[in-house]
């Protein structure tokens, strides 16, 4: 049987079990009188994702497709948002290979193993081109591993690749990964001469003691130089953060945060540590989850207020940037349904109404561009109304959700279909609700990736019945989203 951590990427263990009280398997009708105290009760799990950004809707627990796709069957049905696209490449390379990071990354690589990677990449790009000519690409994130990694003749090979294969819109926002030791002056040069307008710099912590446990090979005044000369060249530049280590002083977080704010850096990210991802041997870090849930909690409260007080807004849940120097597009308009390219090693794209994965290994992968096929491994489609939740539902959770935006953008009335469940989270405190906006209250944020899934239509909480039982009771978001039961007051008329 599948494991659990094999479908879904993150589990939580319930502190409060509660009665399975029932073996039918027809989800709980729909009953506006009881619907408070039924998620009241289904809430009552420990659940340990925090703020973090890889996420997505439908989360990854139902069967995919492995019929293969060509470029011109994914992108046939008309987007909602018609001629707009963005795309990510993967670029897996990194120096070492960080003991918290769970990305997939190969580490150390030579020269010659990255040019390969980077001539599929173009191979790959042509096989989407001739799909896409009609559309205008807004925004670029080449992520990894560490991309900068790539050195200057790859960076310069792959950017103009895909300035030759994909029309870029003259404002798209092109963002690249790196991470210290990996951008010198002149490879930063470049990167702004080839486009490149943002840079998200992983540092994870300018504490000393912290880096040397980490694996982080360099330097604290290195990593402080290398941001000064991108802050001065590039401008937008984000800084990845770090908390929620065992052995992390309680103030290390904010005294990163400071010196970075010190140096004039606009976007700041602040990741809490999730170590059970991260299962590879070299991990060291296995903190007790429950012992830290609650510092956890706190660390973040503190930083958000301390960076909301320098001048910093939220774009994103864990997100925070100075709104006149910095810009934050590419994965906010992941939660629009804009359609996304998906380039390289396990990359995750959306094409209309179809959400996609590329093959995992670099073997496999290149064994379909050799054949002239594109790399997907699976592929799984959505029916409109699992569209109009994928926005409803991430944007709840990263952001807010514009009610009035998703009302036009789909033709449907989101207070009149989930009239009910908005009163109730409401009156339980973990919804705050305006006239044109819904927003998770801070009392939601340690059930910030199972709220939001409430907003997921009841036929799709029917098909999670399909789950083995153990899966549905033994963790959080089947077994919340099944006991809860149907949350629709209404059908959503899609
Ligand atoms: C794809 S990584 C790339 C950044 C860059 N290579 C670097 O050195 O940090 C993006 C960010 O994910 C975060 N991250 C990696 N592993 C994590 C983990 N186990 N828990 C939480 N965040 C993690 C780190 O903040 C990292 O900067
Ligand atoms: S944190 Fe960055 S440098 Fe470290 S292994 Fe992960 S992707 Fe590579």
């Amino acid at each position: 049987m599948k494991r659990y951590h094999d479908t879904v990427n993150k589990r939580s263990r319930l502190i409060d079990a509660p009665m399975i009280s029932s073996t039918t398997t027809a989800l709980e009708a729909f009953d506006p009188k009881t619907l408070k105290f039924r998620i009241a009760s289904a809430l009552r799990v420990q659940n340990d994702y925090f703020p973090c950004f890889d996420w997505t809707f439908p989360p990854p627990i139902t069967q995919k497709s492995r019929t293969p796709v060509d470029a011109a069957g994914l992108f046939a049905e008309t987007s909602v948002v018609h001629g707009r696209y963005s795309i990510y490449a993967h670029i897996p390379f990194c120096a070492t290979l960080c003991q918290f990071c769970y990305y997939p990354v190969i580490p150390g690589s030579h020269e010659e193993e990255m040019q390969r990677y980077v001539d599929y990449l173009l191979r790959e790009m042509a096989l989407y081109a001739p799909a896409l000519a009609h559309g205008r690409c807004e925004s670029v994130y080449i992520g990894g591993g560490t991309p900068t990694y790539l050195g200057n003749r790859l960076l310069q090979k792959l950017l103009e690749g895909i300035h030759r294969h994909f029309k870029l819109s003259e404002d798209a926002e092109i963002s690249i990964e790196s991470a210290p030791g990996t951008i010198p002056p002149e490879r930063i040069a470049l990167l702004a001469g080839l486009g490149v307008n943002r840079l998200s710099y992983g540092i994870q912590s300018l504490d000393s003691d912290m880096l040397a446990r980490l694996n982080r090979a360099y330097s604290v005044p290195e990593a402080i130089v290398e941001i000064g000369n991108a802050v001065e060249v590039i401008g937008n530049v984000n800084v990845d953060t770090m908390y929620g280590f065992e052995t992390e002083a309680d103030d290390a977080l904010a005294g990163t945060l400071g010196k970075l704010i010190g140096l004039g850096v606009p976007g700041l990210s602040i990741y809490s540590l999730d170590s059970q991802r991260c299962d590879h041997d070299r991990v060291r870090f296995l903190p007790a989850r429950d012992e830290l849930h609650e510092r956890k909690l706190g660390i973040f409260r503190h930083a958000k207020r301390f960076l909301r007080q320098q001048g910093y807004e939220p774009v994103l849940q864990n997100i925070f940037i100075r709104p006149e120097r910095a810009s934050f597009r590419h994965q906010l308009r992941r939660w629009e349904n804009v359609p996304l390219v998906a380039l390289g090693i396990s990359s995750m794209g959306y094409a209309p109404r179809v959400l996609y994965q590329n093959h995992l290994a670099l073997k496999s992968y290149y064994r379909s561009l050799d054949e002239g096929r594109l790399p997907v491994l699976e592929t799984e489609r959505i029916t409109p109304e699992m569209e109009m939740a994928r926005e409803l539902v991430s944007q709840l959770r990263f952001t807010k959700v514009d009610v009035r935006n998703i009302n036009a953008k789909y033709g449907v009335d989101v207070r009149a279909i989930f009239g009910d469940l908005i009163s109730a989270l409401f009156e339980l405190g973990y919804l705050e609700v305006s006239t044109e906006t819904l927003c998770l209250a801070e009392k939601a944020a340690p059930y910030n990736n199972i709220i939001p899934m409430l907003f997921a239509p009841d036929a799709f909480k029917q098909t999670l019945f399909d789950l083995p039982e153990e899966y549905r009771e033994h963790f959080p978001l089947p077994y919340v989203l099944t006991q809860v039961g149907a949350t629709q007051s209404l059908p959503t008329g899609l």
